[in-house]
This record gives C-alpha cells, sequence and structure tokens, in this order.
C-alpha cells in the first residue's frame, strides 16, 4: 500500500504540474457565484466544475484537482462522472473531507475543524468513488496574542489523526495549517507564526506514526499582514518562507502545495516563481490555488453558456503561468500571451 501512497503523493508534484482546489463548500461557492451575479443551484455548480475540469489541454499543468462532497458525486454532460473524466485525463481525483473550522470552545477568535467522527467510513467510500488523496485545513489567526499554545496544538493533533486515518485509506493526506494574513502583524511575526504551526504539525505526525513520504504539506507562504502599513516584497517573502520550511518540513515530504490565501492571481505566481529560482530544495515545491487558479475564468464565464470557452481560456492561462512557476521559469511577460488561443 505504501508504495501507491509515494507514488500518488510524487505524481501530484511531478515538475511543471500542480493541483486545482475547486473543492469550495456550498457556502463557500455561493460567496464566489455571488460576486458574479449568478444563482448557486447544484446545475450552476456542475457547470461551472464541468467547464474547469473539460479544458483542453490543461492536464498537461494540472496534476490533480481537489474535489467537495457534492462534486465527487456530479459528472459531466455527456454522464461520465467527474473523477472517471479527470482520470482519463491523468488527473488525481482528491476530496476535501473537513468538515470545517469551528469555534474552539474557550478560546475567544480561534477554530478547530471539525469531522473525524466517522471519516474512517467516509474515506473507504470517496476510495471507491476515485479519490487517491484528501485535504484537511486548520486556520489561524493573527493578533498580539493569537494564535495560542492550545489552538496550535489541538489543531495539529486532528490534522495527524485525519491523515493517519487517510493513509490506512490508500488516500494520500494534504495537511493544510493555514495561518491566515489578515492583519496589521509584519512578515517577522508571521514567519515566528508559521513556525510554532509546523513545529506543532511536524511533531504530532511524528507521534501518529505517519508515513512522511506518503504525504504532502499545504500551507501559506510567509506574508505581511494584508492590512500592515509596510508590505514585504516578492525577495522578502520567498527569503522568510525558505526559512520557515527549511527548519520545520522534513526533506521525506515530497512535496510542499502552496494554496493561494488572498492573493492576488500574479503575486500567487510571482512568489512561487522566487522560491523555486532558488532551488534546488529538499522537497518539490507548487502550488494548490482555488481563488488564484479560478477567479478569472469565474469572471470571464459569468454564468453565461456563451462564455464557456473563455471561461476555459483564462483557466488554462493561469495554470500554465503557475507552471512556470513550479519550475522558477516564470517572467510577468509571459501573461501578456493571455487570451487568445
Ligand atoms: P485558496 O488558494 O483560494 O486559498 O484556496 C486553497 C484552498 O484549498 C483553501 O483550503
Amino acid at each position: 500500500m505504501h508504495t501507491d501512497l509515494y507514488e500518488t503523493a510524487r505524481a501530484l508534484v511531478a515538475e511543471g504540474k500542480g493541483i486545482l482546489a475547486a473543492d469550495e463548500s456550498t457556502s463557500t461557492i455561493k460567496k464566489r457565484f455571488d460576486s458574479i451575479g449568478l444563482e448557486s443551484t447544484e446545475e450552476n455548480r456542475r457547470a461551472y466544475r464541468d467547464l474547469l475540469f473539460t479544458t483542453p489541454g490543461v492536464e498537461e499543468y494540472i496534476s490533480g484537482v481537489i474535489l467537495f462532497d457534492e462534486t465527487i458525486r456530479q459528472s459531466a454532460l455527456d454522464g461520465t462522472p467527474f473523477p472517471e473524466l479527470l482520470a482519463s485525463k491523468g488527473v488525481i481525483p482528491g476530496i476535501k473531507v473537513d468538515l470545517g473550522a469551528k469555534p474552539l470552545p474557550l478560546a475567544e477568535g480561534e477554530t478547530i475543524t471539525e469531522g473525524l467522527d466517522g471519516l474512517r467510513e467516509r474515506l473507504e467510500e470517496y476510495y471507491k468513488l476515485g479519490a487517491r488523496f484528501a485535504k484537511w485545513r486548520a486556520t489561524y489567526s493573527i493578533t498580539d496574542d493569537l494564535p495560542s499554545e492550545y489552538c496550535i496544538w489541538t489543531n495539529a493533533h486532528a490534522l495527524a489523526r485525519y491523515a493517519a486515518l487517510c493513509q490506512e485509506a490508500g488516500i494520500v493526506p494534504i495537511v493544510e495549517p493555514e495561518v491566515l494574513m489578515d492583519g496589521t502583524h509584519t512578515i517577522e511575526r508571521a514567519y515566528h507564526v508559521t513556525c510554532r504551526v509546523l513545529f506543532a504539525l511536524y511533531t504530532e505526525l511524528f507521534d501518529q506514526r505517519l508515513d512522511l513520504p506518503g504525504t504532502l504539506l499545504k500551507p501559506n507562504m510567509v506574508l505581511s499582514g494584508y492590512e500592515a502599513s509596510s508590505r514585504a516584497g516578492i525577495d522578502e517573502v520567498a527569503e522568510w518562507s525558505l526559512r520557515a520550511y527549511t527548519k520545520h518540513v522534513p526533506a521525506a515530504v515530497p512535496g510542499i502545495v502552496f494554496l493561494s490565501g488572498g492573493q492576488s492571481d500574479e503575486d500567487a505566481t510571482a512568489h512561487l516563481n522566487a522560491m523555486n529560482a532558488r532551488g534546488p530544495h529538499p522537497w518539490q515545491l507548487s502550488f494548490s490555488y482555488g481563488r488564484a487558479l479560478q477567479a478569472p475564468a469565474l469572471n470571464a464565464w459569468g454564468g453565461k453558456p456563451e462564455n464557456v470557452e473563455a471561461g476555459q481560456r483564462a483557466y488554462y492561462h493561469r495554470a500554465k503561468m503557475n507552471s512556470a512557476a513550479q519550475t522558477g521559469t516564470y517572467a510577468p511577460e509571459l501573461e501578456r500571451e493571455a487570451v487568445s488561443v
């Protein structure tokens, strides 16, 4: 079983490839559709995912797609179930299995991610539906006093519990500890918090017997707070981020696949590129973006059937730009190629 986990983890971070996070929960996708004035019906959600998954040629840049529970059960217009459609293009289907971040009791302003009860049985079903990797996201806010050690360690424990159940089921766990970048904090503060979070996470993963070559890490990049008065530039972001991962992420982990976390599309690409340009590193550095891969596609589509191709072109372009960033060969001039295909 372990060899399969290793192979899947390595395939997800193959050279020039990364992951599309299309696992927005029903409430999150509603927010995205609200931004283009589209009602969030089951059919509209299906049509949007259909647009992304049938984009011609994008499999050159995309190794895997993270799906939501509803989406893994939906099909393309010709009746092919989405996981089957993706697998036929050599794209690995994945599944979000956490049930969301809920208030952490006795800890105002902090959250704990839920979803462990019944997870063994859910993983068994997802495997049958075609999922070969999974995702669980924990979140941590930065203030003058937060995050607390209580929040950091309870979430690390839950992430490791989830990850162990995934490996038992033959599914590669992506562990996603997201330090949120809202606030006025400095990049140094983001670095220290990210280090504490990663230290706790890998302590728990070791304690709970995880086999690290069969896992992937999905962290935040180390950034200044979005409301900070002076914000670090691309090179500083790359340097502080690499310092944190070099110190805390074991070389046995095959890959780090970043979330975009509200960065602009082009910032997310430029930051990844700057890190890879400083390679080689012990692990592959790639992307697992939601918003930074999808925003231009969603806007170009606007919910209109006549705009499906425009949406696909926009998604293809961002996937190609991030693929270049994965090999450290991105340059902002490449953005100009954008529209005509
Ligand atoms: P963003 O890239 O939009 O942060 O989403 C990635 C993700 O999967 C968050 O859990």
